[in-house]
């Protein structure tokens, strides 16, 4: 989407991918290689005037190698050394905590360390320092037996990629009433944030985001601090949890457009996407301005059938859903497939009720 963003201003683009078949692939030439092999990433540098991320899982070490090799006067945006510190999730907690952004204590998780749990209390939240998404990297400890079994299934398995595998850190469990997000811009000359927004989340995956009714200066406020604190210069989607008494904490930052902000491609205003290509590109950004607009997430299913019966019954029941469908080549359960946006009144209510009818029409 990004890439589309940019064929719009008529700049020519290139992708990564260790994948075939990928979405980016459909739009723009790609290259497959792996994100962790500096060739790989040093060949994007040599043949790109910009390069930038749609994922936190290239490491910073190999971006800024990788740079340097293809010529010092190659640019990376976001930073690589902003990407290494938030991409290591207990260091984008210490820059939050030394900068006074409000934030869960986290520390490294030790197996079998029993003081943990008295310092940290139950339950308490555990989380893979690297390579986490969707959920996938964060579990919930309620019970001394939940601690057991966790500690045994590290000793046993652990995580993931190998080379990202840096071990865990715990986090106290916050009780918060809702999830919001905001997406921050900042460039050297001007910064700011698109609308507040709240993301509800089923199993850990984000489902229903819509117009969050508060005051918008607080999270705003904490979420740029966050970015700040980061050294962050581009497009960040920064995840809050929102407390009882209406103070919120930085659950997490994302170095590039975010899902919670996928509602900016139909709301009438600039896009997420547009807005980063613009900061990327280093061209003036637009102050995100459009109509209150909700976005459902489509996740994949068991038993799929064919999907753009799904996009008719979404469709037919409210002309005015738009659909989203990334053209993934798998449909895993759970895997985020597409999206719907609906602008305008009731947005979150129609929303809702268009995946219905699209999970309806898609199951076989
Ligand atoms: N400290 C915490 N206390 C309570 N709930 C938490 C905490 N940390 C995370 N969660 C819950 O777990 C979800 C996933 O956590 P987190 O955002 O850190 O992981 P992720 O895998 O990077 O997520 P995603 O890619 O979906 O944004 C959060 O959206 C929230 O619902
Ligand atoms: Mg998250």
């Amino acid at each position: 989407m990004s890439i589309m963003a940019a064929q719009r201003m008529g700049l020519r683009c290139l992708s990564l991918d260790a994948g075939v078949d990928t979405p980016a692939s459909q739009v723009a030439p790609a290259r497959v290689g792996s994100l962790s092999d500096e060739d790989a990433v040093a060949e994007v540098f040599r043949l790109c005037e910009r390069v930038t991320l749609e994922n936190e899982f290239v490491l910073g070490s190999v971006i800024e190698g990788a740079r340097l090799w293809a010529g010092a006067e190659r640019q990376c945006l976001p930073d690589p050394f902003c990407v290494e510190r938030i991409q290591d999730k207990l260091v984008q907690r210490r820059s939050l905590v030394a900068a006074d952004v409000p934030s869960p204590p986290a520390e490294p998780y030790k197996a079998g360390d029993g003081s943990l749990v008295e310092r940290f209390g139950l339950p308490m939240v555990v989380k893979s320092r690297y390579g986490g998404y969707d959920g996938k990297g964060t579990r919930t400890l309620r019970t001394h037996e939940d601690v057991a079994r966790f500690d045994a299934w590290l000793e046993s398995s652990g995580f993931g990629d190998p080379q990202l595998d840096k071990g865990w850190l715990v986090e106290r469990f916050v009780q918060f009433e809702r999830e919001i997000a905001v997406m921050v811009y900042r460039s050297e000359v001007e910064e700011g944030c698109f609308p507040v927004m709240v993301s509800e989340q089923e199993d850990h995956v984000c489902s229903l985001v819509y117009p969050w009714e508060g005051d918008p200066p607080g999270p705003q406020g904490v979420a740029l601090a966050a970015v700040r604190a980061v050294g962050g210069f581009g497009l960040f989607g920064v995840e809050l949890f929102e407390l009882a008494d209406g103070s919120v904490q930085v659950n997490e930052i994302a170095p590039r457009p975010h899902n919670s902000g996928h509602y900016t491609l139909d709301w009438g205003g600039v896009s997420q996407f547009e807005q980063h290509v613009r900061l990327v590109m280093g061209l003036p950004i637009v102050v995100p301005r459009g109509e209150p607009t909700a976005m459902a997430n489509l996740l994949g299913i068991e038993d799929p059938g064919d999907w753009q019966d799904g996009l008719r019954a979404a469709i037919e029941g409210d002309r005015d859903v738009r659909v989203h469908w990334y053209g993934k080549s798998e449909s895993r359960p759970g895997r985020k497939m597409g999206h719907l946006n609906v602008a305008g009144s009731d947005c979150r209510e129609r929303a809702a009720a268009a995946r219905e009818r699209f999970y309806a029409a898609w199951g076989s």
